[in-house]
């Protein structure tokens, strides 16, 4: 049993910012409830830390043992602002109390609009863009292709080695990785093909030599033509946190405009300041044509968007797009409020200090 108090939290919920270890991991009321997730929840469905949670905030997870973790998973890349953060409390209860649902699609509201104007004018680019919110990263990432496909009248589709945009039928096709999201769950979506990664740590290529590398493969393999759009992550996550070398991203957004293809940036995982700034393509100065984004957007809350150019955007006939979820009212609140938090509370030159120091 250790005790280690740190000192430094985002957000400000009353739990005490420590780690405190009273029992051995997993305690006996974890033990109850994984005995009780194993009996009633799928196999597929694993965990990482073989806790009970009952508590979060700022930086840490309590369990029901009374042990308090400090919470490097972040729920996966999501409670950037820390859990629970006060701002985001407070805008849900408002809106839980007001109203839960009506679906956007049935009956408009102003907060799905206000998120959609944020992320117009927070996301790369100073050109004319619209949104339009989801449930989860994949189903953002699996919108941003049905726009470019729609915009363009193509359907061959380029993601990389090593990318990871998400478990449903499109995306599984897009991710590379087989264990654990692909294997046995064929057949895969389509017009999905395949190209090298830049990986400067192991192909020792410059940027532009893997983006030509990457070039070739799809002018010979798929035809420059028939592509209706290139979808990268600009650093890569779930496939070891890949940065490309300088110019590689620059290089295959040049391509992509000089060839009618779509450039969507997967920043489901490193948008809303995971990389020190508010967008991983920040780093590089490119411009996407389209940008996903899910993740820390709303603070913990289910939300993604597609963001991008008006008139790729608009590609869509009425009704082509959304969902019953899709910008639920709570989410957009909470997204409102993680998005003040990261404008105005100083995370991301805090980020840069970190980084730095
Ligand atoms: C880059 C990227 N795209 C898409 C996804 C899928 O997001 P979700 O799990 O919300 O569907 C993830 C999730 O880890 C991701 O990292």
């Amino acid at each position: 049993m250790s005790t280690a108090a740190i000192t430094t939290t985002v957000g400000g919920p009353a739990l005490p910012q420590e780690r405190r270890l009273v029992t051995a991991i997993p305690g006996p009321r974890s033990q109850e409830l994984l005995a009780r997730k194993a009996s009633a929840v799928a196999a597929g469905v694993g965990h990482t830390a073989p806790i009970a949670a009952v508590a979060a905030g700022g930086g840490v997870i309590v369990d029901a043992d009374d042990n308090s973790f400090i919470d490097l998973g972040s729920g996966i890349a999501v409670t950037t602002v820390g859990n629970a953060h006060p701002k985001i409390v407070e805008a849900v209860q408002a809106q839980v109390a007001q109203f839960t649902h009506t679906c956007f699609m049935v009956s408009p509201y102003e907060s799905y609009v206000a998120v959609a104007e944020a992320l117009n004018r927070i996301t790369p680019g100073d050109h004319a863009k619209k949104s339009a919110l989801f449930n989860s990263g994949a189903e953002a990432v699996e919108n941003a292709v049905k726009i470019a496909r729609k915009h363009t009248g193509r359907q061959a589709v380029v993601a990389f080695d090593h990318a990871y945009h998400g478990r449903t039928n499109l995306t599984m096709a897009l991710t590379a990785k087989a264990m654990p999201y692909k294997s046995g769950f064929g057949p895969f979506a389509s017009e999905v093909y395949r190209a090298p990664m830049s990986y400067p740590f192991h192909d020792h290529l410059s940027g532009p030599e893997a983006a030509q590398r990457a070039i070739a493969m799809i002018q010979k393999q798929i035809g420059a033509e028939n592509v209706a759009a290139v979808i990268i992550e600009p650093i890569q996550g779930e496939g070891g946190f890949i940065v490309p070398a300088d110019g590689f991203l620059e290089a295959l957004v040049d391509w992509c405009r000089e060839n009618g293809v779509v450039f969507i940036a997967d920043e489901v995982q490193t948008g809303f300041a995971r990389t020190g700034a508010m967008f991983a393509c920040e780093a590089s100065g490119i411009v996407p044509d389209l940008i996903t984004t899910a993740k820390g957007i709303a603070g913990g809350l289910p939300l993604a968007a597609v963001t991008g150019r008006a008139e790729i955007m608009d590609a869509s006939h009425a009704g082509g797009l959304g969902g019953t979820y899709g910008g639920n009212p709570v989410a957009c609140a909470a997204a409102l409020a993680a998005i003040d938090v990261f404008e105005n509370d100083g995370l991301i030159e805090r980020a840069q200090r970190s980084a730095r120091s």
